[in-house]
């Protein structure tokens, strides 16, 4: 039977949807089953169109039901509720999950991770981390490609679109532009007063992960099309709202490249240092590097930074 589950540190649960007062869940046929005889056998599809893509993989293991009180219930919820929002509503914390530990593991296919085909945009929103260390694996030249295009399509003040992007897969601008921002890193790491042992060690996690990253995006903002106006105030508002729409086309990116399969991190390093990246690149002396986006595969995946209850962001709800 199809069943809905989540897979976190090594286990699978699947929950026994809510059913009608009467029936008890514990009574059900695959509970009674899995009663008699706790080894089970799930099989977790992937169909694609693209039949290169197709896999499947079956898990053989040992369930139990896990009730309630147990203290590893409540998280299995959680991350239930997190991948499936229908059971954001249902009284699944009540009742009792399945519990699969694995012991035997059957592939079939093509098992990497490829396209998020079936998220939708709010999968892809919670879904996206950001990614600071990659394998060496390409980003092909055809989803570097979407990635830019999504940028493009950003809101943006009066439709100006604000943005220029450098686009950096070979090693050695990457290995220029790390090097030339390595003084500027070093100087303000002396200026924190950070031991020289410390300065050292972040400036090479710094120059690797910017040339270790598959693919580079530098965002730049480019003003000189906005509207000008006479008074300081309502220019600086003018570039803000450039920076802000060069953060709704870093969004864009990072979301289509993790709909891609990939990942995305996000360096602010150029803020810091516009002209030596503009220098380093040879870039126009009008645009303004603001951003540094790395793309690639994840070498592992990052530990997730939580997120504050909705309600605590929600100040005015007039
Ligand atoms: C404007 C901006 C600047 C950022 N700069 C950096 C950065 O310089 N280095 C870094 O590792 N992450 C940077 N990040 C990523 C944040 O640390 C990250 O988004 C945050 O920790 C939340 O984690 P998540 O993206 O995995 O949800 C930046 C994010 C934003 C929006």
């Amino acid at each position: 039977m199809p069943f809905c589950f989540v897979y976190q540190s090594g286990i699978l649960y699947t929950p026994l949807d809510e059913k009608p007062k009467s029936t008890d869940p514990r009574s059900l046929k695959r509970v009674r089953n899995i009663r008699e005889n706790p080894q089970v056998a799930v099989v977790v599809d992937r169909y694609s169109e693209e039949w290169s893509s197709l896999a499947h993989l079956m898990v053989r293991g040992a369930a139990h039901l896990l009730e309630p009180a147990d203290h590893e219930h409540a998280g299995a919820v959680a991350a239930l509720r997190e991948k499936y929002p229908q059971y954001r509503a249902m009284r699944i914390h009540e009742l009792p999950l399945i519990r699969i530990t694995p012991e035997t593991f059957t592939a079939w296919g093509d098992l990497s991770a490829g396209p998020r085909q079936d998220l939708d945009v709010m999968d892809l929103m919670r879904g996206r981390r950001s990614v600071r260390w990659y394998t060496p694996e390409p980003v092909a030249p055809e989803q570097t490609r979407a990635i830019l295009e999504a940028g493009r399509w950003a809101p943006s003040p009066h439709g100006r679109q604000p943005w220029r992007f450098a686009v950096l897969t070979r090693p050695e601008p990457k290995e220029k532009l790390a090097a030339e921002m390595a003084a500027t890193w070093q100087l303000q790491l002396a200026l924190d007063g950070q031991p020289e042992e410390v300065v050292a060690t972040r400036l090479r996690k710094a120059h690797d992960r910017l040339v270790d990253a598959p693919l580079v995006v530098v965002l730049c903002l480019y003003l000189d099309e906005l509207d000008a106006y006479p008074d300081a105030e309502r220019q600086e508002s003018e570039t803000t709202m450039a920076v802000q729409s060069l953060g709704a086309a870093a969004q864009n990116m990072l979301l289509t490249a993790y709909g891609l399969g990939l990942d995305g991190g996000w360096m602010c390093a150029p803020l810091f240092c516009p002209e030596v990246v503009v220098s380093a690149l040879g870039l126009d002396a009008r645009l303004i590097p603001h951003a540094m986006l790395t793309f690639g595969h994840a070498a592992k995946d990052p530990v997730r930074r939580p997120r504050r209850p909705l309600d605590e962001l929600i100040i005015l709800d007039a």
